[in-house]
């Protein structure tokens, strides 16, 4: 199976390596000549554990490649995932989609031959339709289907989040789409993770409730150990007793600056928008 990959960043870095560790051969396509160039020479532009030894394996095994030339490596695929990065649009705190769409259009214009393009960006309510609305334009020809397929891996422990996910979301709408998602994803089938089947919207918001639920348990331990100072409790052994319910779990209830990160702040603000 023939995967191209769309964007070259944290994410679609890590996941195009780890299809390529599933079998998949996987060509990782970004705008920015030197991050290609480096990785061709074995150089990784993000510190990831383990990153470098499995780009350099699949590399070697002939499955893993790098490329700026989108046009020739789209006819190519089976599958196309976009995973570029979908920032906070300047001034409105909706998720900023001109790199997802620029990326849909260019595709759409070189597709050849039935392709599922596949949004692993995390991505406002809407955008697999508008996605599949876009390719439609530019190439009324095109055989295609549109998939959503959000990414839940952690900077900094990328490898094994996506190797055993707790689970896959697949946002799907026919079965040409499901089939070969289920075929790229097989190992993790193998391992028994869930794989989670839905619609388009569906997928989307699950990424953004997820990402909000954590980020407020964060914000809410954060009012309780205020609360722990005022009265002279000891916020630890709160967020234990609190922890301990398996309802509730204990991760994300440390107390501490707050949450931040590259996701957390951009994902609750956009939701904030798809509510409104
Ligand atoms: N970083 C994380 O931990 C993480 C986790 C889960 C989901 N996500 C989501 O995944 C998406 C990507 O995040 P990231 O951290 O990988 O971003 P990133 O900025 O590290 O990478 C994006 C890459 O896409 C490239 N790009 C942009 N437009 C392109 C185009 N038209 N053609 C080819 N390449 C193009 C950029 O040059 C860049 O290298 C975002 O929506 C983010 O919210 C990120």
């Amino acid at each position: 199976m023939k995967v191209v990959m769309i964007g070259a960043g944290y994410v679609g870095l890590v996941s195009g390596a780890c299809f390529a560790e599933f079998g998949a051969s996987v060509t990782c396509v970004d705008v920015v000549q030197e991050k290609i160039d480096a990785l061709r020479d074995g150089v990784m532009p993000i510190y990831e554990p383990g990153l470098d030894l499995l780009v350099k394996k699949n590399v070697d095994a002939g499955r893993l490649g790098f490329s700026t030339d989108l046009a020739s490596e789209v006819p190519k695929a089976d599958i196309i995932f976009i995973a570029v990065g979908t920032p906070t649009r300047r001034g409105d705190g909706h998720a900023d989609l001109k790199y997802v769409y620029a990326a849909a259009k260019q595709i759409g214009q070189h597709l050849n031959g039935y392709t599922v393009i596949v949004n692993k960006s995390t991505v406002p309510v809407g955008t697999a339709s508008q996605v599949s609305r876009l390719i439609a334009e530019v190439n009324p020809e095109a055989d295609f289907s549109v998939a959503s397929n959000p990414e839940f891996l952690r900077e900094g422990a990328a490898i094994g989040d996506f190797m055993r996910p707790d689970r896959v979301v697949l946002g799907i709408e026919d079965t040409r789409a499901e089939k070969v998602l289920r075929e790229l994803y097989r190992p993790i089938n193998l391992i028994e993770a869930p794989i989670l089947v839905t619609n388009w919207e569906s997928a989307e918001l699950t990424k953004y409730a997820a990402n909000a639920f954590l980020a407020t348990k964060i914000s809410f331990i954060n009012e309780i150990a205020n609360l722990c100072e005022a009265v002279g409790a000891d916020v630890h052994d709160v967020a234990k007793g609190m922890g301990l319910d398996a309802r509730i779990g204990k991760k994300f209830l440390h107390p501490g600056p707050g949450y931040g990160g590259s996701c957390f702040p951009k994902d609750t603000l956009a939701l904030i928008r798809i509510a409104q």
